[in-house]
């Protein structure tokens, strides 16, 4: 499917209220109904709490860390990194580059209404290997993506990258995530399973937006 023809499709297929964070694509919604999500002050307050180390059941350490504004070269590299099949998992486009929309939207980071964790592995030569952000759609709700590259799949890295992005999240006062993913995507089900109470799960072109609440810990 070319990148021409996605879009087309995309926007026959979705009815967007925000810049969506798979996309990229602009809102149909009209200016009152976006403002929340797109609204970046552009000052930095970096949150330096969510600067921390995991060490993956293998024994390997990562670094976790929030993505600056404006740190295109660290998502390029990445998603250059990236194989075609996750690419397209991740964003629902075959294409080699990434577009210039999402791209401005996954570093456009305030920390609070939009916000990114990277995985890091500073003892090697990998540099980032994953990431986890999210985009507010309203007061209560956020967007959220998620890739881990291929090499550093199955070792834990998606499920302890979004355990931490989910509880900043909650942390700025969201509490109801939306998360779009192909319908075969079993990887990015069995990460979910158990983790997070589905609201709604609407399937349209291959593509299942399903909303959730975190599952809290059950008290017996
Ligand atoms: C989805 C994704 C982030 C998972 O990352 P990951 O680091 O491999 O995930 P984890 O190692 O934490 O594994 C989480 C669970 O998924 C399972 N899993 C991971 N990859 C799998 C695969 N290819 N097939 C089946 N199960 C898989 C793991 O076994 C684990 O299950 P368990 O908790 O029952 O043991 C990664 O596969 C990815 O980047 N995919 C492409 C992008 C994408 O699909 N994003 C989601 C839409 S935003």
């Amino acid at each position: 499917m070319s990148q021409v023809r996605s879009r087309a499709w995309q926007s026959e297929c979705r009815i967007q209220t925000a810049p969506s964070l798979t996309y990229g694509i602009e809102p149909v919604g009209g200016p009152g109904l976006t403002q929340m999500a797109v609204v970046s002050t552009g000052a930095e307050d970096y949150p330096a709490e969510l600067d921390t180390w995991i060490t993956l059941p293998n024994g390997k350490r990562l670094h976790i860390r929030p993505l600056r504004p404006s740190e295109e070269s660290t998502v390029l590299n990445l998603y250059a990194r990236l194989s075609p099949r996750t690419r397209y998992q991740r964003f629902h486009l075959e294409t080699r580059g990434l577009s210039e929309a999402v791209l401005r939207l996954l570093v456009d980071v305030d920390h609070h209404h939009r916000l990114a964790l990277v995985a890091e592995n500073d003892a090697g030569e990998d540099g980032v290997v994953g990431l986890a952000n999210f985009g507010a759609i309203d007061d209560e709700s956020v967007e959220l993506g998620l890739v881990v590259c291929d090499e550093w799949q199955r070792q834990h890295v998606g499920t302890e990258l979004a355990c931490k992005v989910i509880q900043a999240a909650e942390d700025r006062g969201f509490c109801r995530f939306v998360a779009h993913i192909l319908s075969d995507n079993v990887a990015i089900r069995r990460l979910m399973k158990g983790k997070g109470d589905i609201l709604s799960a609407r399937t349209s072109c291959g593509v299942t937006e399903i909303e959730f609440i975190r599952r809290k810990p059950s008290s017996n």
